[in-house]
């Protein structure tokens, strides 16, 4: 068995992590709604081996757009167009279990599965932004049970939907005029507390039997969604210890739902600031963090406490106490506070550390400091590898990819070449039969 390597994704957040990405002398800034950004970003994480390329999404603008660049375009239409422009590199979209239909999700991730030769992947997420409630008829958004309640429903019924049509279903037999054996093609009938939904898919069997199914959300409700259907996770940690802590948890949570708790990939987000020199790091850092206006990052703080901005004084501590509001979004906003406590941060010292964003580690140095702190997450058990999220796209990238990955293929700990041409063979994950062939083999030798 080969030994175990490091799984990269980068998080295409339009024109960077940073808030002030888009205002830097090289930086594009229509690039978020251009086409031609994004298949350039993939193809530079194509260049450099990577795992997958993964696009976040809302459906409804949740963020200061007078400040930055934002989640616009509808990603598994993008992804479509990246498929175009590469050959290997996954295609992971995100899309909600609140405000799509699982027939339709089924569906579009099928197509993108066929259309890029077996390399989608879906990002199901609940979406706790009360933003998006309101573009679909609703005051504010699900209770947070509530929403993992339904989307494992969700999930299953998408699931149950892949698996409809067999493998060898589709025939295309001209001779005898038969297109496809329909006894391999089969109804799902589903009658659940939230859907009901008779199938079959109309998309047949995709290349990798079901794109991959990928996660976001560290509560304890997230986690056990994560532990019962999803193949890789994405997370916040900022220390090797919480991310020991959540990889041991959701192992054995995978194990008590029957499955092995290593089928899991376990990807924390990690935003890279490089230099040449640690002081070169650092001084890019400075330039980006200078060009945020203070206002958008104390909004958007805010917003992800969920309390009243004025509460938050620069040069004092978080308000303390602070309660977790049921139904935020309960991941960046321990992520924010544990950071905040960890560091006895005052709200100036934090909105740096946070860098404008939402909690995720940042990391400020030399590609030789950066490779040893991925090597050190990987050897600790704390990662499975990472969800690059690049300071500024396409430059942080293309400094990544031309200095630290050959620094991790050095060290073996990094794929030289693609092995096989789907998200499945990138992330080491098998292609799970149909149900439906599988109970028929069963019948067959029952
Ligand atoms: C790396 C990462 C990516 C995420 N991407 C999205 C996204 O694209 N859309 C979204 O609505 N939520 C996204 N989320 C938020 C999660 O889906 C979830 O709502 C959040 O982490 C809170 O979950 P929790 O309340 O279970 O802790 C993401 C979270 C993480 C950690």
């Amino acid at each position: 068995m080969s030994a175990r390597q490091l799984h990269l994704n980068v998080n295409l957040l339009h024109s960077g992590t940073y808030a002030s990405a888009w205002r830097l002398p090289d930086s594009d800034p229509y690039a978020c709604f251009d086409i031609g950004h994004y298949v350039r970003v993939a193809q530079i994480a194509e260049r450099g081996k990577l795992d997958a390329i993964f696009l976040a999404d809302t459906p409804a603008i949740t963020d200061r757009i007078e400040y930055r660049s934002f989640m616009s375009m509808e990603p598994t239409i993008v992804l479509a167009a990246v498929a175009a422009s590469t050959k290997h590199i996954g295609l992971i979209a995100t899309a909600s279990t609140t405000y799509n239909e699982p027939y339709n999700i089924a569906r579009r991730f099928a197509t993108l599965d066929h259309t890029s030769g077996g390399r989608s992947g879906w990002n199901a997420v609940t979406t706790a932004d009360s933003a998006s409630s309101r573009n679909f008829g609703l005051a504010s958004a699900l209770e947070h049970k509530a929403r993992y309640e339904r989307a494992k429903e969700f999930t299953e019924v998408v699931h149950a939907l892949w698996d409809s049509w067999e493998d060898d279903a589709f025939v295309g037999d001209k001779l005898n005029a038969r297109f496809v054996d329909t006894t391999k093609v089969h109804a799902i009938a589903h009658r659940g507390a939230h859907y009901s939904v008779a199938g079959p898919l109309n998309v047949p069997r995709s290349p990798q039997g079901r794109p991959v199914t990928v996660q976001a959300g560290g509560s304890s409700d997230g986690r056990d969604f994560a532990a019962s259907h999803a193949e890789a996770v994405f997370t916040l940690a900022q220390t090797v210890d919480e991310g020991v802590a959540y990889a041991r948890d959701l192992r054995a949570r995978a194990t008590a739902y029957g499955r092995s708790g290593d089928s899991i990939v376990i990807l924390p987000g990690l935003t890279t600031v490089i230099g040449s020199t640690e002081a070169e790091a650092k001084r890019r850092q400075d330039e980006l963090w200078e060009l945020i206006p203070i206002e958008y990052s104390l909004a958007r703080l805010a917003g992800t406490l969920q309390i009243d901005p004025t509460l938050l004084v620069l040069d004092q501590p978080l308000p303390d106490p602070l309660p977790l509001p049921a139904n935020a979004n309960h991941t960046m906003f321990q992520g924010t506070v544990n950071l905040a406590r960890r560091g006895n941060l005052t709200v100036r010292q934090l909105l740096r550390a946070l860098g404008g964003g939402v909690g995720h580690r940042i990391i400020v140095g030399t590609p030789e400091q950066i490779a040893d702190d991925i090597e050190a997450w990987f050897r600790a058990g704390a990662a499975d590898g990472f969800n690059l999220m690049p300071d500024v796209l396409p430059s942080g990238l293309e400094t990544f990819i031309d200095t630290i990955v050959p620094i991790l293929q050095r060290r073996s700990l990094f794929r030289t070449e693609y092995s096989g041409s789907t998200l499945r063979n990138h992330f080491g994950l098998a292609k799970p039969p149909s149900r439906f062939a599988k109970a028929g083999k069963e019948r067959a030798s029952a």
